[in-house]
């Protein structure tokens, strides 16, 4: 069977930007922007952007669409019978976790637009929202139901296919969300106390940057752009041969970073404006937005209108983050590509099930910690703050000293035809020594061999 690739730039745009944009810029980047104190945590996020997310982005388009392959079997191509394949198999792990409470916020997202159309917000007040906000996560039979149900979606466009099920989706409703977070941003800053918000995110003062802050936004760095885990080998596999690399790498990161700030323009102005903490942590989106909305005209149907986005972002996101054991499946152990999909989105579903019960603290699984943390915090802490960071470092170290300047050249100028001699000795130089060495030196900070 011939293997399967987006049919266009511009489908190839709107998919990976599928996989980048999702709750992380609409749900963790906002809440731990408020969390760790806005502006200095910003500038910290874009330079490790910068410096350690474009490189690795670049690897990992190289890996994957030199090889046309999964993660693991890619790995496996370019140093046959070495250790390196396990960076793939380190993702697909990476992937299940990930997925574990990913697939339990997306479920609240998907109730919160049931509730929504249902009118369920009409003239909300704060401690409402706060409120229902607690129902709907409380449960505990609802959020697993609802977390089937996403795992039901994604499983139904995944098992389409690549062209069918992604593509289609992704670039139907990838400009639909621009659109409708510009939308919510209108409103957010015409609300009165707007500037306060505004302040909080551009104001940088460095005296709040903690070790655990730069170890934060760091993670947030690989979890936004999907890295680090093998999402970005497999889309990259599907890339057509004429994309230029750099080219959609830059741009999907600026997109990327773009619907971040719009999503905190959306939200800070309106926590100031209503008195709300801007460290309330992982319910700040759902008590925010139904606020925005509350008391204007149409003001539900714009809040289904950005629900049913959240949704589509939390889904086009998973898409890119199942298909990484799901083409591994398929192609390394012939698994049929539907069959692969169920079974996948079933695990996930069914272990997901103790992260969704684990939110409520007075619960029995909620109040069962381990060193601080219940099962949903931990898988979020150990995907986003230690396996991406460590399979970034381990790509950069295998794509700077294992694989020949050449070939990479021919790769990233599409065999000659590109002319990208500066940005590649740009990008050969930060992956050689600056990525690595800020990976390095944020891990041995916060393992606390190194203290600064
Ligand atoms: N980038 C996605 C988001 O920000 C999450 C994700 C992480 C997707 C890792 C794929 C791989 O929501």
């Amino acid at each position: 069977m011939k293997r399967e690739t987006f049919s266009s730039g511009l489908a190839v745009f709107f998919a990976t930007l599928g996989s980048a944009v999702g709750l992380g810029n609409i749900w963790k980047f906002p809440y731990l922007t408020g969390q760790y104190g806005g502006g200095a945590f910003l500038a910290v996020y874009f330079l490790c952007i910068l410096f350690v997310g474009l490189p690795i982005m670049v690897s990992e388009f190289y890996i994957g669409r030199k090889t046309r392959k999964n993660a693991v079997g890619a790995l496996e191509e370019l140093k046959p019978g070495t250790s390196w394949k396990y960076i793939g198999i380190m993702g697909a792990l990476s992937s299940y976790l990930i997925m574990f409470f990913y697939s339990c916020v997306a479920g609240w997202v998907y109730f919160y637009l049931f509730k929504a159309i249902k009118g369920d917000f009409a003239g909300i007040t704060m401690a409402n929202a706060q409120s229902q906000f607690g129902d709907v996560i409380m449960g505990p039979v609802s959020p697993i139901i609802w977390q089937f149900i996403v795992m039901g979606v994604v499983a139904t466009i995944l098992a389409m296919g690549v062209k069918d099920g992604i593509e289609k989706i992704t670039k139907t409703l990838m400009p639909l969300l621009f659109v409708l977070i510009i939308i919510c941003d209108i409103r957010a800053l015409t609300l009165p106390g707007a500037g306060e918000g505004i302040n909080f995110l551009l104001q940088v003062d460095f005296s709040k940057l903690t070790a655990a802050a730069v170890l934060t936004a760091l993670g947030l760095a690989f979890f936004k752009l999907s890295l680090g885990m093998g999402t970005m080998i497999t889309y990259g596999s599907y890339f057509t041969a004429d994309n230029n690399l750099f080219g959609t790498a830059a741009k999907v990161a600026l997109s990327d970073t773009l619907v971040s700030l719009l999503a905190g323009i959306a939200i800070f102005p309106t926590v100031f404006s209503f008195g709300l903490e801007p460290s309330a942590g992982p319910g700040l989106l759902f008590m925010t937005i139904p606020l925005v909305f509350s008391q204007i005209p149409f003001g539900n149907v714009l809040l289904v209108a950005f629900f049913f986005l959240t949704s589509i972002a939390a889904t086009t996101a998973m898409l890119s983050l199942v298909e990484v054991p799901l083409a591994y499946f398929t192609e390394e152990r012939g698994v049929a590509r539907p069959k692969a999909a169920i079974i996948n989105a079933a695990v996930i579903a069914i272990i997901g099930i103790l992260a969704t019960l684990s939110v409520d603290k007075s619960s029995l699984l909620g109040s069962y910690t381990f060193l601080g943390r219940g099962f949903f915090d931990w898988f979020d802490y150990i995907s986003s703050n230690v396996l991406l960071p460590v399979g970034g470092l381990l790509i950069a170290i295998f794509i700077g000293y294992r694989v020949k300047k050449e070939d990479l050249k021919r790769e990233l100028s599409n065999h000659g035809r590109l002319h990208i001699d500066s940005i590649l000795n740009v990008y050969y130089f930060i992956l050689r020594y600056v990525t690595p060495a800020l990976l390095l030196i944020v891990f041995l900070n916060s393992v606390g061999i190194l203290k600064f």
